[in-house]
């Protein structure tokens, strides 16, 4: 299974957008967790790790970041969240981080799994094994 970007619903009136995401066919999991990352400094990189189940769906609640995903080859495939409509599923056994985050940036996960730092691949050697 590939990486992916979808579309979530958006509601648009003169008062703004709003989207939702419920269980139901929106996502290929069941949520189990929400985390999210903000307040993150200019140049910093998050989530250079690969999970061993957990799956998750990230969106950009607000501004902007990248996220790069790391083929054991070492191709990188970078793509750009800039929309709170728009979600990014990636497949549990992806090496990625997050880079590039623009001021008040807020990145959104979506987890599969409970938190479990077992489930963590922080070493890219041990990740190609
Ligand atoms: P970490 O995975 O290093 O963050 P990132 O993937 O953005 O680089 O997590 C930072 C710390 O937060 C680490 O000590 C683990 C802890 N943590 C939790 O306790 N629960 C969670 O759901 C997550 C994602 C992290």
């Amino acid at each position: 299974m590939t990486f992916y970007t979808f579309e979530l619903p958006k509601i648009q009136d003169e008062r703004g957008n709003l989207t939702y995401i419920q269980k139901g066919s929106q996502l290929p999991f069941e949520i189990k967790r929400v985390y999210w990352t903000y307040n993150v400094p200019g140049g910093e990189t998050r989530g250079g790790h690969a999970y061993k189940k957990q799956q998750e769906v990230i969106v950009a609640l607000s501004g902007s970041f990248d996220v790069i995903i790391t083929s054991k080859t070492g191709h990188k495939q970078k793509i750009e969240l800039n929309r709170g409509y728009v979600g990014l599923f990636i497949p549990a056994g992806t090496w990625r981080h997050l880079e590039n985050f623009s001021t008040n940036a807020v990145s959104l996960h979506l987890s599969s799994t409970e938190y479990n730092a077992d489930d963590y691949i922080r070493e890219f050697q041990l990740y190609l094994k």
